[in-house]
């Protein structure tokens, strides 16, 4: 959830012994960090959410994060069909692109994503739902 990681290392260390690529959920995590690396850092690829119960929304959609070019250059063509030119199909894909409306959105959201944090007074997540005191440690959510 929002601000509170998961077992990164623990899990890291799973896929490392087992060989195995690791995918993190970052849906809510847009904005937090661990361990002074902020969230979209970490295993083979992490994927957010934009969906509208986000911090940062373009109604719907999200991102996928990862520091392998060659996964990233595999998904940016899986994305738009598997398009790698006008008439040249490289891959199976999906319209997965992003509407200029969606992404108008985006960046409204992005811009006032400063003033949601201060209205839920930096304790609440942004669902809108008390959450109380913060319960996480301070690297665990970076104020925009
Ligand atoms: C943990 C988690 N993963 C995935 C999703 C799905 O995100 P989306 O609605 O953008 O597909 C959600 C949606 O709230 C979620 O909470």
């Amino acid at each position: 959830m929002w601000g509170f990681p998961c077992a990164v290392e623990r899990l890291a260390e799973i896929a490392r012994r087992r060989g195995l690529k690791l995918l993190f959920d970052a849906a809510h995590a847009f904005g937090c960090s661990h361990g002074g690396r902020m969230i979209g850092n970490f295993g083979d690829a992490e994927v957010f959410s934009f969906h509208a119960t986000k911090i940062v929304n373009t109604f719907e959609g999200g991102a996928v994060t990862t520091n392998n070019d060659a996964l990233a250059a595999k998904i940016r063509l899986m994305k738009s069909f598997g398009f790698q030119g006008y008439d040249r199909v490289d891959c199976l894909g999906i319209n997965g692109k992003m509407s200029e409306v969606c992404a108008a959105m985006g960046v409204t959201s992005l811009e006032s994503m400063s003033s949601s944090w201060r209205q839920a007074g930096g304790t609440m997540p942004p669902t809108g739902r008390t959450a109380g005191p913060p319960r996480a440690p301070a690297d665990r959510v970076r104020r925009p």
